[in-house]
């Protein structure tokens, strides 16, 4: 059977990469291969283009983010991806697209045309199978962030910026109710494990 491709989406502070490493760990439980990603960055070539993105000049424009972001996309698609799901594995994404579109487009203020035809071009066919959107109000996205203490480009953005980031995902998940599942992630962790084991093994049932 051909592999399973999850990507995790949400702002920050929302718990992906903890829900991420849970679901992983449950799946191998079950004998699955799993292989666990995060964007950008993920393979050689580019984990430096995530340097550069997170922690570069604060004057890199909007065109060099969505570029950059896909460069690293592009890459770990054939490099990781494909193969993964080729060999019938599942991959975990902690972002992909989804965030181009929510952050280089809405919230950045690129054209949202143009952003998909850069997103076309580096992903080819290769497309999430199910996203996990975790939601969380913006205020607990804020104490969260100004409890780290290395933030980086993004983290650094104004309140204005990341209501538009939250208000894309939410237009990005009515647009696409089959496969973007909103997952209110302000409960406690344990519930919002439930929430996404009911999903993920929904899909995978579904599938046999
Ligand atoms: P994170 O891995 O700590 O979430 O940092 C990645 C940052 O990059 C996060 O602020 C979202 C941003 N990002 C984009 O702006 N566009 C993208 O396409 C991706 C994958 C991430």
């Amino acid at each position: 059977m051909a592999g399973l491709f999850i990507t995790f989406e949400g702002t920050e502070g929302c718990g992906k990469s903890t829900h991420i490493k849970k679901l992983a760990a449950r799946l191998e439980t079950e004998g699955h291969t799993v292989h666990t990603l995060r964007e950008p960055g993920g393979t050689e070539s580019g984990e430096p283009i995530r340097e550069l993105l997170k922690h570069g000049p604060k004057n890199l424009c909007a065109e060099t983010e969505l570029l950059l972001m896909n460069a690293s996309r592009a890459q770990l698609v054939r490099e990781v991806i494909r193969p993964a799901l080729a060999a019938g594995e599942i991959v975990l994404c902690d972002r992909f697209y989804d965030s181009s579109i929510v952050y280089q487009g809405v919230g950045r203020g690129l054209d949202p045309k143009q952003v998909q035809r850069v997103i076309d071009f580096a992903v080819g066919d290769t497309l999430p199978e199910l996203t996990l959107l975790l939601q969380i109000p913006l205020e607990t996205s804020e104490e969260r962030r100004a409890r780290r203490a290395d933030t980086d480009r993004f983290e650094q953005s104004d309140r204005a910026f990341f209501e538009r980031v939250e208000q894309g995902y939410q237009d990005l998940a009515a647009a696409h109710p089959v496969r973007i599942h909103a997952i209110n992630a302000d409960l406690s962790i344990e519930a919002v494990e439930t929430e996404i084991w009911k999903i993920v093994s929904n899909t995978l049932n579904n599938r046999e």
